[in-house]
Protein backbone atom coordinates (compact mmCIF):
# COMPACT_ATOMS: atom_id res chain seq x y z
CA UNK A 1 0.00 0.00 0.00
CA UNK A 2 1.56 3.66 -0.72
CA UNK A 3 2.40 5.75 2.22
CA UNK A 4 0.08 8.30 1.46
CA UNK A 5 -2.68 8.49 -0.58
CA UNK A 6 -3.51 12.15 -1.82
CA UNK A 7 -7.32 12.19 -2.35
CA UNK A 8 -8.64 14.84 -4.79
CA UNK A 9 -12.41 15.93 -4.66
CA UNK A 10 -14.59 17.77 -7.48
CA UNK A 11 -18.17 19.21 -6.02
CA UNK A 12 -20.66 19.60 -8.54
CA UNK A 13 -23.66 21.80 -7.88
CA UNK A 14 -26.46 19.09 -8.08
CA UNK A 15 -27.14 15.99 -9.38
CA UNK A 16 -27.36 17.53 -13.59
CA UNK A 17 -24.23 19.14 -12.79
CA UNK A 18 -22.46 15.90 -11.31
CA UNK A 19 -23.34 14.15 -14.54
CA UNK A 20 -21.49 16.89 -16.65
CA UNK A 21 -18.76 16.96 -14.86
CA UNK A 22 -17.91 12.92 -14.90
CA UNK A 23 -18.88 13.31 -18.55
CA UNK A 24 -16.21 16.04 -18.58
CA UNK A 25 -13.83 13.78 -16.67
CA UNK A 26 -14.25 10.72 -19.03
CA UNK A 27 -13.79 12.48 -22.11
CA UNK A 28 -10.16 14.01 -20.69
CA UNK A 29 -8.87 11.10 -19.40
CA UNK A 30 -9.71 9.00 -22.46
CA UNK A 31 -8.52 12.07 -24.62
CA UNK A 32 -5.14 11.83 -22.62
CA UNK A 33 -4.62 7.89 -22.94
CA UNK A 34 -5.33 8.26 -26.21
CA UNK A 35 -2.74 11.40 -26.76
CA UNK A 36 -0.28 9.05 -24.89
CA UNK A 37 -1.00 5.05 -25.88
CA UNK A 38 -3.08 5.73 -28.70
CA UNK A 39 -6.25 3.74 -27.29
CA UNK A 40 -8.08 4.49 -23.79
CA UNK A 41 -9.25 1.23 -21.96
CA UNK A 42 -11.97 2.33 -19.31
CA UNK A 43 -14.08 0.19 -16.78
CA UNK A 44 -17.12 1.08 -15.70
CA UNK A 45 -19.57 0.49 -13.10
CA UNK A 46 -22.81 0.28 -12.33
CA UNK A 47 -26.12 1.32 -10.29
CA UNK A 48 -28.04 4.20 -10.58
CA UNK A 49 -25.45 7.45 -10.20
CA UNK A 50 -23.54 6.65 -13.54
CA UNK A 51 -26.10 6.21 -15.62
CA UNK A 52 -27.19 10.28 -16.39
CA UNK A 53 -23.46 10.62 -17.07
CA UNK A 54 -23.73 8.12 -19.73
CA UNK A 55 -26.38 9.34 -21.06
CA UNK A 56 -24.49 12.76 -21.60
CA UNK A 57 -21.76 10.82 -23.40
CA UNK A 58 -24.14 9.29 -25.33
CA UNK A 59 -26.12 12.55 -26.85
CA UNK A 60 -25.48 14.32 -29.71
CA UNK A 61 -26.69 17.52 -28.42
CA UNK A 62 -24.42 17.97 -25.61
CA UNK A 63 -20.21 18.34 -26.09
CA UNK A 64 -19.07 15.75 -25.13
CA UNK A 65 -20.10 12.71 -27.37
CA UNK A 66 -18.33 14.64 -29.76
CA UNK A 67 -15.00 14.76 -28.01
CA UNK A 68 -14.73 10.86 -27.41
CA UNK A 69 -11.89 9.12 -28.97
CA UNK A 70 -14.50 6.30 -29.57
CA UNK A 71 -12.76 4.88 -31.89
CA UNK A 72 -9.66 4.30 -30.07
CA UNK A 73 -11.79 3.16 -26.65
CA UNK A 74 -12.57 -0.17 -24.73
CA UNK A 75 -15.18 -0.37 -22.45
CA UNK A 76 -14.99 -3.07 -19.27
CA UNK A 77 -17.04 -3.57 -16.51
CA UNK A 78 -15.81 -3.00 -12.76
CA UNK A 79 -18.95 -5.69 -11.79
CA UNK A 80 -22.30 -7.07 -12.85
CA UNK A 81 -25.33 -8.80 -11.40
CA UNK A 82 -25.61 -12.71 -12.52
CA UNK A 83 -28.34 -11.74 -14.47
CA UNK A 84 -28.78 -11.73 -18.28
CA UNK A 85 -28.05 -9.06 -20.36
CA UNK A 86 -31.19 -8.21 -21.08
CA UNK A 87 -32.07 -8.07 -17.50
CA UNK A 88 -33.77 -4.88 -15.23
CA UNK A 89 -30.50 -5.12 -13.22
CA UNK A 90 -28.06 -5.78 -15.61
CA UNK A 91 -25.48 -3.06 -15.21
CA UNK A 92 -24.20 -3.94 -19.28
CA UNK A 93 -28.54 -3.32 -19.96
CA UNK A 94 -28.00 0.37 -17.97
CA UNK A 95 -25.38 1.43 -19.83
CA UNK A 96 -26.37 0.14 -23.57
CA UNK A 97 -29.71 1.71 -23.09
CA UNK A 98 -28.41 4.78 -21.61
CA UNK A 99 -24.88 5.01 -24.25
CA UNK A 100 -23.55 2.12 -25.85
CA UNK A 101 -26.87 1.74 -28.52
CA UNK A 102 -25.79 5.63 -29.32
CA UNK A 103 -22.40 5.85 -30.20
CA UNK A 104 -19.75 4.58 -32.46
CA UNK A 105 -18.30 1.69 -30.71
CA UNK A 106 -18.03 -1.31 -32.64
CA UNK A 107 -18.67 -5.02 -30.28
CA UNK A 108 -15.28 -5.92 -30.67
CA UNK A 109 -14.54 -2.58 -28.06
CA UNK A 110 -17.08 -3.45 -25.88
CA UNK A 111 -15.94 -6.31 -23.04
CA UNK A 112 -18.80 -6.62 -20.74
CA UNK A 113 -19.47 -9.23 -17.86
CA UNK A 114 -21.08 -12.77 -18.57
CA UNK A 115 -23.31 -12.34 -15.77
CA UNK A 116 -25.90 -14.89 -17.54
CA UNK A 117 -23.39 -17.71 -16.75
CA UNK A 118 -22.48 -19.37 -13.59
CA UNK A 119 -21.02 -16.91 -11.56
CA UNK A 120 -17.77 -18.73 -11.14
CA UNK A 121 -17.69 -19.34 -14.58
CA UNK A 122 -18.79 -15.89 -15.58
CA UNK A 123 -15.33 -15.13 -13.51
CA UNK A 124 -13.00 -17.31 -14.86
CA UNK A 125 -13.99 -15.91 -18.64
CA UNK A 126 -13.85 -12.88 -17.40
CA UNK A 127 -10.15 -13.09 -15.89
CA UNK A 128 -9.40 -14.80 -18.92
CA UNK A 129 -10.95 -12.90 -21.43
CA UNK A 130 -8.26 -9.55 -19.35
CA UNK A 131 -5.31 -11.81 -19.51
CA UNK A 132 -5.74 -11.98 -23.17
CA UNK A 133 -6.42 -8.66 -24.25
CA UNK A 134 -3.77 -6.87 -22.06
CA UNK A 135 -1.32 -9.75 -22.93
CA UNK A 136 -0.29 -10.51 -19.18
CA UNK A 137 1.93 -13.26 -18.01
CA UNK A 138 1.72 -14.87 -14.23
CA UNK A 139 1.26 -12.43 -11.94
CA UNK A 140 0.67 -10.01 -13.99
CA UNK A 141 -1.98 -7.41 -13.49
CA UNK A 142 -3.41 -5.49 -16.15
CA UNK A 143 -3.58 -1.45 -16.19
CA UNK A 144 -6.65 -0.16 -17.10
CA UNK A 145 -6.86 4.22 -18.30
CA UNK A 146 -9.32 4.41 -16.26
CA UNK A 147 -11.97 2.82 -13.51
CA UNK A 148 -15.08 4.73 -12.91
CA UNK A 149 -16.31 3.50 -9.39
CA UNK A 150 -19.37 3.90 -7.37
CA UNK A 151 -20.42 3.91 -3.67
CA UNK A 152 -23.24 2.18 -2.14
CA UNK A 153 -24.79 3.68 1.33
CA UNK A 154 -22.64 0.80 2.97
CA UNK A 155 -19.14 1.86 1.78
CA UNK A 156 -19.13 -0.71 -0.98
CA UNK A 157 -17.51 -0.59 -4.25
CA UNK A 158 -17.99 -2.47 -7.66
CA UNK A 159 -19.28 -5.70 -5.95
CA UNK A 160 -16.70 -5.50 -3.01
CA UNK A 161 -19.20 -6.00 -0.29
CA UNK A 162 -18.45 -5.41 3.49
CA UNK A 163 -16.76 -8.82 5.39
CA UNK A 164 -17.33 -10.55 1.50
CA UNK A 165 -15.03 -13.00 0.56
CA UNK A 166 -13.81 -11.00 -2.39
CA UNK A 167 -11.70 -8.71 0.00
CA UNK A 168 -9.44 -11.40 0.90
CA UNK A 169 -8.53 -11.77 -3.06
CA UNK A 170 -5.22 -10.83 -4.15
CA UNK A 171 -4.02 -13.20 -6.81
CA UNK A 172 -6.94 -12.67 -9.04
CA UNK A 173 -8.25 -10.44 -11.57
CA UNK A 174 -12.16 -11.14 -11.17
CA UNK A 175 -14.15 -13.22 -9.20
CA UNK A 176 -17.82 -14.33 -8.13
CA UNK A 177 -18.83 -12.88 -4.86
CA UNK A 178 -21.81 -13.80 -2.57
CA UNK A 179 -23.58 -10.71 -1.42
CA UNK A 180 -25.24 -12.05 1.75
CA UNK A 181 -27.36 -8.82 2.35
CA UNK A 182 -28.80 -9.73 -1.04
CA UNK A 183 -28.41 -12.95 -0.87
CA UNK A 184 -27.01 -12.49 -4.62
CA UNK A 185 -24.10 -13.29 -6.58
CA UNK A 186 -21.91 -10.69 -8.63
CA UNK A 187 -18.63 -10.77 -10.86
CA UNK A 188 -16.14 -8.29 -9.62
CA UNK A 189 -12.81 -6.86 -10.79
CA UNK A 190 -10.43 -7.52 -7.42
CA UNK A 191 -8.97 -4.39 -5.40
CA UNK A 192 -5.80 -5.18 -6.56
CA UNK A 193 -7.11 -4.62 -10.21
CA UNK A 194 -8.62 -1.21 -9.20
CA UNK A 195 -5.48 -0.03 -7.60
CA UNK A 196 -3.52 -0.60 -10.99
CA UNK A 197 -5.45 1.68 -12.66
CA UNK A 198 -3.51 5.12 -14.02
CA UNK A 199 -6.63 6.98 -12.41
CA UNK A 200 -9.79 6.07 -10.41
CA UNK A 201 -12.82 8.07 -9.17
CA UNK A 202 -15.36 7.52 -7.63
CA UNK A 203 -18.70 9.16 -8.88
CA UNK A 204 -21.21 9.60 -5.94
CA UNK A 205 -24.46 12.15 -5.67
CA UNK A 206 -27.07 12.59 -3.16
CA UNK A 207 -27.64 13.42 0.60
CA UNK A 208 -27.87 9.74 1.62
CA UNK A 209 -24.55 9.29 0.78
CA UNK A 210 -23.06 11.97 2.69
CA UNK A 211 -22.42 9.58 6.01
CA UNK A 212 -20.56 7.26 4.31
CA UNK A 213 -18.31 9.32 2.41
CA UNK A 214 -17.07 11.19 5.47
CA UNK A 215 -17.32 7.87 6.78
CA UNK A 216 -14.97 6.29 4.14
CA UNK A 217 -12.80 8.95 3.81
CA UNK A 218 -12.04 10.88 6.91
CA UNK A 219 -12.82 8.40 9.61
CA UNK A 220 -11.55 4.97 10.94
CA UNK A 221 -9.55 2.83 8.48
CA UNK A 222 -11.70 -0.59 8.56
CA UNK A 223 -11.50 -1.34 5.05
CA UNK A 224 -13.74 -5.16 5.83
CA UNK A 225 -16.13 -2.87 7.13
CA UNK A 226 -15.69 -0.29 4.63
CA UNK A 227 -13.95 -1.78 1.48
CA UNK A 228 -13.91 1.24 -0.29
CA UNK A 229 -10.83 2.08 1.86
CA UNK A 230 -9.42 -0.78 -0.23
CA UNK A 231 -9.16 2.01 -2.92
CA UNK A 232 -5.54 3.09 -3.29
CA UNK A 233 -4.40 3.40 -6.36
CA UNK A 234 -0.63 2.74 -7.10
CA UNK A 235 -0.03 6.16 -8.33
CA UNK A 236 -1.41 7.44 -4.86
CA UNK A 237 -3.88 9.81 -6.22
CA UNK A 238 -7.22 9.14 -6.02
CA UNK A 239 -9.99 11.56 -7.27
CA UNK A 240 -13.68 11.71 -5.91
CA UNK A 241 -16.62 13.60 -8.25
CA UNK A 242 -19.21 14.30 -5.92
CA UNK A 243 -22.48 16.64 -6.30
CA UNK A 244 -22.91 19.21 -2.79
CA UNK A 245 -25.20 17.15 -0.51
CA UNK A 246 -23.07 14.32 -1.12
CA UNK A 247 -19.93 16.24 -0.21
CA UNK A 248 -21.82 17.69 2.53
CA UNK A 249 -19.63 16.60 5.51
CA UNK A 250 -16.45 17.17 3.67
CA UNK A 251 -14.04 19.92 4.08
CA UNK A 252 -15.14 23.53 2.40
CA UNK A 253 -13.93 23.17 -0.67
CA UNK A 254 -11.72 26.43 -2.85
CA UNK A 255 -13.58 28.71 -5.17
CA UNK A 256 -13.54 26.11 -7.51
CA UNK A 257 -14.89 23.71 -5.78
CA UNK A 258 -12.31 21.47 -5.37
CA UNK A 259 -10.90 19.85 -2.00
CA UNK A 260 -7.92 17.73 -0.65
CA UNK A 261 -7.54 14.84 1.86
CA UNK A 262 -4.33 13.15 2.82
CA UNK A 263 -4.30 10.15 4.31
CA UNK A 264 -1.69 8.24 5.33
CA UNK A 265 -2.83 4.60 6.74
C1 LIG B 1 -23.46 -2.11 -8.84
C2 LIG B 1 -22.31 -1.18 -8.71
C3 LIG B 1 -22.14 -0.73 -7.26
C4 LIG B 1 -22.64 0.69 -7.25
C5 LIG B 1 -23.01 1.14 -5.85
C6 LIG B 1 -23.67 2.50 -5.86
O1 LIG B 1 -23.42 -2.99 -9.66
O2 LIG B 1 -24.43 -1.87 -8.12
O3 LIG B 1 -21.26 -1.30 -9.43
O4 LIG B 1 -20.88 -0.80 -6.75
O5 LIG B 1 -21.66 1.54 -7.79
O6 LIG B 1 -23.89 0.19 -5.32
O7 LIG B 1 -24.88 2.37 -6.52
P1 LIG B 1 -25.82 3.63 -6.82
O8 LIG B 1 -25.11 4.46 -7.81
O9 LIG B 1 -27.08 3.04 -7.36
O10 LIG B 1 -26.02 4.35 -5.51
Amino acid sequence: MPPKLTINYIVAENAAALAARAAQHFVEIAEQAVAARGRARIAISGGSTPKATFQLLGDPAQPWRARMPWNRLEIFWVDERCVPPDHPDSNYRMTREAMLDCVPLGPEQIHRMEGELDPEEGAARYESGLRNLFRLEGAEVPVLDLIQLGMGPDGHTASLFPHSAALDELGRLAVANHVQNKDAWRITLTWPVINHARSVFFLVGGAAKAEIVHEVFLGVHDPERLPSQLIRPASGILTLILDRAAAALLPATDAEGRGKIERTE
